[in-house]
């Protein structure tokens, strides 16, 4: 059944487990989230950006998730707009039938310039104010996503501040976000602790602590009730990455957040986390690998079927690292 994300998150802060939110645009991404998802009995987040929306065309993006919800009756699903830039993005969602919208007022109209704080606060209670009279969740975003190694917010295509940030835009103020809270309203804060956008988060192998998790508890001290969410919390699997670029690919040398220290932040209120770029590499590197090794093969479900399965096997591992498995 599609439920909202305050009642799926308030679950898993009840239980202490953390839920892993994949963006979808096709079906094969579709397959492979519920599929994992019934193989370990876990609740799901279906996140699709507005990109995701003009790529499929509303009605398949609709539809889609419904034959999800109609195949698999048993388990939870969340259906949640990702980022969205305007209060009319997250009107349009709203009206499609989305149970939660994220309103991302930390960046402009344009969905790439820092706001100021009274502009994020304004268009998020606006969103607030409309969604709740319709019992869908909202999430809200304070501080501006950014690597602090590289000060690079990431992915050049998608969401995310031009240019290099100034560090203190780096890391959420505590302190900001509980007035945030108080002032919106909203039911899920995504906050600034390190992580960004994208493929090319960290130039070197994390050896240490790469994410400042000292001020995710220092936030969930201060609004206890309200469900964390960090976005860019890809790993970036150096197997896939050692595939694309053994079959053909060039994405180089380069390094995302481990799954352990989002396991750390699940400890201290997070309860969503945003996994795109690790599903897209592991559906790019098992179509690289079967084209290269099948070079008869001209049936696109042959290779569409391997990066399902690629994709899955990354879905099961990460409902089972952040407790999600036993819990739907
Ligand atoms: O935050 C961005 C997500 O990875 C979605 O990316 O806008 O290319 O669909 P997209
Ligand atoms: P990644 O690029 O790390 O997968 O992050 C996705 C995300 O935050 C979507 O909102
Ligand atoms: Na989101
Ligand atoms: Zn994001």
């Amino acid at each position: 059944a599609l439920i909202t994300l305050r009642q799926l998150l308030d679950h898993a802060a009840e239980h202490g487990y953390g839920v892993p939110a994949f963006n979808v645009n096709n079906m094969e991404q579709i397959h492979a989230i519920m599929q994992a998802a019934a193989a370990t009995r876990s609740p799901v987040i279906l996140q699709a950006s507005a990109g995701a929306r003009s790529y499929a065309g509303e009605p398949f993006l609709r539809h889609l998730v419904l034959a999800a919800v109609e195949q698999y009756p048993d388990i939870p699903i969340c259906l949640h707009q990702d980022h969205g830039t305007t209060p009319g993005v997250c009107m349009r969602s709203i009206q499609s039938g989305f149970t939660s919208v994220m309103m991302d007022g930390s960046l402009r109209e344009d969905g790439k310039t820092p706001s100021d704080y009274d502009y994020n606060v304004r268009v998020t209670r606006t969103v607030v104010d409309m969604a709740h009279a319709c019992g869908v969740s909202v999430e809200g975003e304070l501080g501006c996503l950014g690597s602090l190694e590289t000060g690079k917010a990431g992915e050049e295509d998608g969401i995310g501040a031009e240019g290099t940030l100034d560090h203190s835009m780096l890391l959420t103020d505590p302190n900001e976000a509980a007035d945030f809270v108080q002032k919106t309203q909203v039911d899920a804060l995504a906050i600034a602790i390190g992580t960004s956008h994208g493929a090319y988060k960290f130039t070197q192998k994390p050896t240490g602590k790469v994410l400042r998790i000292d001020r995710v508890k220092e936030i969930h001290a201060r609004i206890p009730n309200v469900h964390l969410v960090m976005h860019g919390s890809s790993s970036v699997p150096e197997d896939w990455l050692a595939i694309i670029n053994t079959y053909g690919g060039d994405m180089g040398t380069t390094y995302g957040v481990p799954v352990e220290e989002i396991v750390e932040g699940i400890k201290h209120g997070v309860r969503k986390v945003n996994i795109d770029t690790d599903l897209r590499m592991a559906a790019t590197g098992a179509i690289r690998k079967f084209l290269a090794e099948n070079k008869k093969e001209f049936d696109p479900r042959k290779f569409l079927k391997e990066a399902t399965k690629a994709m899955s096997g990354i879905c099961k591992a990460r409902y089972e690292a952040f407790g999600c498995a036993g819990m739907a």
